[in-house]
């Protein structure tokens, strides 16, 4: 099985953008007030609206071929995949299974009892949850400080896994930047599919835009 993590730049040719990159969201925001619980406690509305606005984002995106090659692996039964990206454009080209570490901004949940459902276009912090009635609903993404999804699961199957691969991702935010260190340590071989070489310990890369790079390596694991 082929672990495959991905990152924001394997949506930035689907126009959404990456955090780190010149223009990169966190070049236009400061993280610390629209993606930590400190600063969702100190202002809901900017961080509804910053999530509403990358909603509206992702659901106007379109999958780029990348996505469209990691699914087929998926639907072949070879890959894992694992992102940090909160947008579900993997699921949009036929992704079957996606585990998102890092949440899912189509997603709501309420801090209060932990519910989640689908989010409506707008939230907003008079937005009530459907289960338990309290009024502390937020999007359902892990925000800096919060323990993302799956992480143990994540640890089973880089244990199991014969390749870990690395798509659009700058290695930089914990745990996922452990990911390919741990699979050095199992013995695990690891593969980087980047714009351009992230500086991690990668035994090999490919470097281009994932909408090239991506189906061509696809391709010949498929073959
Ligand atoms: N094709 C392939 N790679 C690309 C492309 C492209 N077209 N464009 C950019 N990249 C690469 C960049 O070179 C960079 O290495 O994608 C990476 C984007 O890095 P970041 O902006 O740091 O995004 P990511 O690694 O996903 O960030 C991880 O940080 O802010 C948190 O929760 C957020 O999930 C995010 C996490």
């Amino acid at each position: 099985m082929i672990f495959v993590l991905t990152g924001a730049g394997l949506s930035a040719e689907s126009g959404l953008g990456t955090f780190r990159d010149e223009g990169g969201l966190w070049t236009q925001y400061d993280l610390s007030e629209v993606a930590t619980p400190e600063g969702y406690a100190r202002n809901p509305v900017k961080v509804l609206d910053f999530y509403n606005a990358r909603r509206a984002n992702a659901a106007g995106a379109v999958p780029n071929r990348a996505h469209d090659a990691l699914a087929r692996l998926d639907r072949a039964g070879r890959a894992r995949l694992v992102t940090q990206n909160v947008d579900t454009l993997l699921e949009r080209a036929g992704a079957r299974d996606v585990w998102h570490m890092h949440g899912r901004v189509d997603h709501a949940k309420c801090d209060k009892c932990g519910a989640t459902w689908p989010a409506p276009e707008r939230m907003c912090p008079f937005d009530t949850c459907g289960a338990c009635g309290a009024q502390k609903v937020r999007p359902d993404v892990v925000w800096f400080g919060e323990m993302p999804y799956h992480l143990d699961e994540i640890e089973a199957a880089l244990a199991e896994a014969d390749l870990f691969v690395a798509v659009g991702t700058s290695g930089t935010v914990y745990p996922a930047a452990g990911f390919v260190e741990h699979a050095r340590m199992l013995g695990t071989r690891t593969l980087e599919l980047n714009l351009e070489p992230s500086g991690a310990p990668f035994d090999d890369g490919r470097y281009g835009p994932a909408s090239r790079i991506v189906p061509a390596w696809v391709e010949e694991i498929l073959d």
